[in-house]
């Protein structure tokens, strides 16, 4: 039985033509700054988010941490999401790394913070408090949804961190998600802001490697904090080899991941004892729940893996379900077909 594995588009293997690019990769040392391949990918990846410069880094977890430590000192605090996967889900390493403090203010459903909540946030300058020094957005933004952030809202947000003396910096792990959910160029949406990180290794299925974008200064500066946590990568060409395919090659294909997100859902809204919020399903990330007794959903995700479809549990009753590279409208089917039969039998 083939399984079809939705917990995440981070289990996507490399394509054919990744495979093939990461063995003729041209290589070398890139601490010394002089592996080919690594330069033309940060070359691009600078040129297609609208930056100066940009630095390839292990992983998004890292490019968020390097970004963040870079535009802060130890005692400042930054405000974020309380859903956001930096305050969530990066070991919170921004404060045991940094000496950075995190700020959590409400992620709203669809992934914004409310401005009111980040105006209130802001510290006056008084000694008892600390800096407030950054605004971090999340786009799309994984746990609301895998909703996607305007380039409205993305501006107004800029503006508000300008008015105060804040930087923002956005974590843009699927931010090629986003630009295509809005049927915008992805500049549209890291125009403003003045960092981000965006992921190689979801949307785009490469097996590894992330971005951290900005001005040259930064990126400088954040080669520096990359090194201090220790992802100065040698023959890195190997990693940017698969990236710079992603780049080329699978962002034009996102829009089959949403169609498949889309067609999951539609399908869960028809199974008993299910629900979901479809209006909410604008990417690849599906959320839903499960009301059922005795059928909590980790005994949910337990049986369908059982019937080779594999979802991630993320609550009491609520499972993730997250479309990608390699996934079909078939595999879809058919993992609706194993939900409906698992259901039916609870
Ligand atoms: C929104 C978001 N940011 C950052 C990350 C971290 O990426 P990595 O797993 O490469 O550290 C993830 C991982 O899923 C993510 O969903």
């Amino acid at each position: 039985m083939e399984t079809i594995d939705l917990r995440s588009d981070t289990v996507t293997l490399p394509s054919d033509e990744m495979r093939e690019a990461i063995y003729r990769a041209e290589l070398g040392d890139d601490v010394f700054g002089e592996d080919p391949t690594v330069n033309r990918l940060e070359q691009m990846s600078a040129e297609r988010v609208g930056k100066e410069a940009a630095l390839l880094v292990p992983t998004g977890t890292m490019g968020n941490l390097a970004s963040i430590l870079t535009h802060c000192r130890r005692g400042d605090e930054i405000i974020l999401g309380d859903h956001c996967h930096t305050f969530l889900y990066e070991a919170g390493g921004i404060s045991a790394l940094g000496g950075i403090h995190p700020r959590p203010i409400p992620n709203q459903p669809d992934g914004t913070l409310r401005l009111e909540d980040i105006e209130a946030a802001i510290r006056p300058d008084n000694v008892h408090f600390p800096r407030t020094r950054l605004i971090c957005l999340e786009n799309t933004h994984n746990r609301c949804n895998g909703a996607a952030l305007t380039p409205e809202y993305t501006v107004v947000v800029t503006e508000l961190a300008r008015r105060h003396g804040l930087v923002v910096h956005l974590d843009g792990a699927r931010i090629f998600n986003a630009a295509v959910a809005l049927g915008v160029d992805v500049r549209v949406l890291t125009r403003d802001v003045d960092s981000l990180s965006f992921c190689l290794s979801k949307g785009l299925a490469a097996p590894v490697g992330s971005l951290i974008c900005g001005t040259r200064d930064f990126v400088a500066e954040a080669r520096r904090a990359r090194k201090i946590l220790g992802g100065g990568m040698r023959q890195a060409g190997i990693i940017a080899a698969a990236g710079i395919v992603a780049l080329d090659s699978m962002t034009d294909r996102i829009q089959v991941d949403h169609d498949n997100a889309a067609r999951l859902a539609e399908g869960i809204v028809q199974i008993s004892g299910l629900s979901i919020d479809l209006a909410r399903v604008q990417t690849n990330i599906v959320y839903f729940e499960v009301a059922r007794e005795r059928l909590g959903a980790e005994e949910l995700a337990r049986r369908l893996a059982g019937q080779g479809v594999k979802v991630l549990s993320v609550g009491p009753t609520r499972l993730r379900a997250v479309t990608h590279y390699g996934i079909t409208a078939d595999d879809i089917d058919q993992a609706l077909t194993a939900l409906a039969t698992v259901m039916t039998s609870a």
